[in-house]
């Protein structure tokens, strides 16, 4: 069956600024075959302290047979990250521009940042983090809520060529305490707690663990950097609770520090190709990759799809739901929206505090015109019906986004129709950590869309679709989704870990980025990613890895081996199905389950909570022991068309298996 096409709308279309797609092809056909001119026009808007060397504005290696894989934008360029995003905007005449609306999590709890504001304010911490010692190339790392002082501190780093780490404040002390260890980082940012619906988060103490762990690892945090989020509260009971225990050595409070800062901080120059930020992201070996992004490339890739992807005009505002511990909270809440002057909402909260409809009341009070967020949140805000939303005029909108997993149709649909009022284009875009922007996406005003599709590549991407031999399948088909060519913005290295890099990304196919995705190109040429191809599972948008949790599982003295596979779920597109295989002589009781949930929970974060965990005597295994998860795979979803077994040592465990599996 041929699915229906969604049109941009005229007016929408009209304004645009790729209006077409005879437009969209011939943008993107010069970004291909002229990526220097190309990217070398976009880089004329931002201020290059020296230029670019006029011979080596991109040079890159993919065959591993040639050496080293690398990748190289505007060698011998040097700026500064903040100076562009801040003091630019600041000098164009834009400094009472608003930056950023804030909304907290209580709707009477609000304000905001002008452009000159958000530079002072960024100077100024970036004088802290000076009188701290800390300067070029050290890392920083953040835990912190969605706060102001988020973005102010991630700018501040890059004011002073120190490199960010930012921690999403969900994970776990060990979670952070890998990180801290990894990155070696000097200094540890974040609040005393932080309220996130009802629930109160007591982050300063998280940190407090996370710095004893890395000190049992040799590792000492110089300082930690505390913003009395909870204290400005006045809530008698946060007051109370927010009484964090202190370290006289290591601990100081962000307003003492920066009562007495500078509100102006020479910009420290830096090369295009030093590192941005490190930010980790989930390995399919379980240990925490450190995806590195570097400067320029960054910039340019993260304005330019910033601005062609959400079309954003002068007087919009924006709204990406995101958090900064995420890489869509850094391209497309931080550095994308800044590169263009624009106008954003940050929003600390959830969708559903006070009331299931506070995505929908912000939408209305701020007036937004781009609303970017993540199907997992589209499917829990359609449970509660439509009557909660046509209580708000969502009239200012005229792009929404999707992102994190792929959308499914009646989402889709629901977006379009109800949020959207059948106007409004829907950028269902895929990227990664790793490609550090947009990489296959619908553009608002050219591209007619297909519920579900991901549609074309964005400008200087050449993806390609390969079989299990690495042959390029041309026209209708799928196969593993994979780019030819680098663009600004991809990734540089694994910190600390090239190798690594290199065997995760370039191995499989060389001469290819191989994404770890599957897509299908269908008649007309739309690309539609199906999803991992790999060990790795996709909860509400957070990536991760069956071996991550496998270890966790197998931690636990009654357990002898476990295995993890994804199961498909109606609100968090997939959910975490384990496998137990207790030790000789223990039980597997409710008590157990219970003990492993909360295991994983404490380990790696709430969000990593397994849905459902099965007895399991026996995994099926391969003559040579490996596990079968595709089996396991069905077996979880009760598919009993299990296939082949013959490769199975012992066919037995099949029957069993599905025997003990639970009502779920
Ligand atoms: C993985 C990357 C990029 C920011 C959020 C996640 C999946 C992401 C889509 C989409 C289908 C998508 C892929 C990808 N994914 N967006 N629009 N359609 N799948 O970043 O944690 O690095 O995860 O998310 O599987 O590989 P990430």
């Amino acid at each position: 069956m041929a699915e229906k096409m969604y049109h941009p709308n005229s007016e929408l279309a009209r304004e645009a600024h790729c209006a077409s797609m005879e437009q969209y092809k011939r943008m993107h056909e010069k970004s291909i075959k002229e990526p220097v001119q190309f990217w070398g026009e976009i880089a004329k808007q931002f201020y290059w302290e020296t230029p670019a060397i006029e011979d080596k504005f991109f040079s890159y290696n993919f065959d591993l047979n040639k050496g080293d894989i690398f990748i190289k934008w505007m060698e011998g360029a040097s700026t500064n990250i903040s100076f562009n995003l801040l003091d630019k905007n600041v000098k164009s005449g834009n400094g009472d521009k608003i930056a950023f609306y804030w909304e907290g999590n209580d709707p009477e709890d609000y304000s905001r940042l002008t452009y000159r504001k958000l530079l002072e304010e960024t100077c100024r911490f970036a004088n802290v983090l000076k009188s701290k010692d800390v300067s070029v190339g050290d890392k920083v790392v953040i835990y912190m809520p969605m706060i102001l002082e988020l973005p102010i501190a991630m700018l501040a780093c890059t004011r002073i060529g120190a490199i960010h780490s930012v921690v999403f404040a969900g994970y776990s002390s060990d979670s952070l305490a890998e990180r801290i260890l990894d990155s070696k980082a000097k200094i540890l940012i974040t609040t005393d707690g932080v309220w996130r619906g009802e629930k109160l988060l007591l982050l300063k103490n998280i940190c407090d663990e996370a710095a004893a762990k890395a000190k049992k690892h040799g590792h000492q945090l110089e300082n930690c950097i505390v913003v009395a989020h909870l204290r400005r509260l006045n809530n008698p009971q946060a007051m109370d609770i927010a009484n964090v225990s202190w370290d006289d050595d290591r601990d100081v409070w962000w307003h003492d520090e920066m009562e007495d800062a500078e509100a102006s901080c020479y910009p420290v120059w830096m090369a295009a190709e030093d590192p941005l930020f490190i930010l980790y992201t989930s390995g399919s070996t379980g240990k925490p990759k450190g995806v590195l992004h570097t400067i320029a490339g960054y910039l340019i890739y993260a304005a330019t799809t910033f601005k062609y992807v959400f079309d954003y005009h002068p007087g919009d505002v924006y709204w990406c739901t995101a958090d900064c511990g995420w890489i869509t909270g850094h391209t497309y809440v931080v550095y994308g929206p800044l590169a263009n002057g624009a106008t954003s909402v940050i929003f600390e909260g959830t969708p559903f505090y006070p009331e299931n409809d506070r995505y929908w009341s912000i939408i209305d009070k701020y007036k937004v015109t781009q609303f970017y967020t993540a199907p997992t949140a589209i499917r829990s805000l359609m449970k509660f019906g439509d009557e909660l939303v046509k209580k708000h005029s969502l009239s200012t909108l005229k792009v929404l986004g999707s992102v994190g997993e792929p959308i499914n149709t009646e989402a889709w649909l629901w977006f379009y129709n109800l949020i959207g009022h059948g106007k409004c284009s829907i950028a269902d875009t895929f990227w990664q950590t790793e490609t550090g922007g947009h990489v296959i996406t619908p553009l608002p005003g050219a591209t007619p869309m297909k519920p579900g599709s991901a549609t074309f590549p964005f400008f200087g991407i050449l993806p390609e679709l390969l079989d299990e031999d690495g042959c390029v399948i041309e026209g209708e088909g799928e196969g593993y989704l994979v780019f030819r060519r680098p663009w600004p913005g991809m990734m540089r290295t694994l910190y600390g870990n090239h190798q690594r890099f290199q065997n995760t990304y370039f191995d499989r196919f060389n001469g290819f980025y191989c994404t770890g995705d599957g897509a299908r190109r269908d008649a007309d040429g739309y690309l539609w990613v199906t999803g991992r191809i790999d060990d790795m599972l996709n909860v509400s948008g957070h990536l991760m890895s069956t071996a991550e949790v496998e270890s966790v599982l197998a931690e636990h003295s009654s357990v002898a081996e476990a295995a993890v596979v994804s199961k498909s779920h109606p609100v968090k597109g997939q959910c975490l199905y384990c496998f137990i295989t207790p030790n000789a002589g223990m039980i597997f009781d409710e008590k157990l389950q219970v003990e492993l949930k909360k295991k994983v929970r404490e380990r790696i974060g709430p969000f990593a909570q397994p849905d459902v965990i099965q007895h399991a005597p026996n995994l099926p295994k391969t003559r040579s022991g490996k596990i079968m998860r595709r089996m396991l795979r069905k077996i979880a979803a009760g598919d009993r068309n299990i296939g082949d077994t013959s490769t199975l040592a012992d066919e037995t465990v099949i029957q069993l298996l599905f025997e003990l599996r639970p009502c779920v």
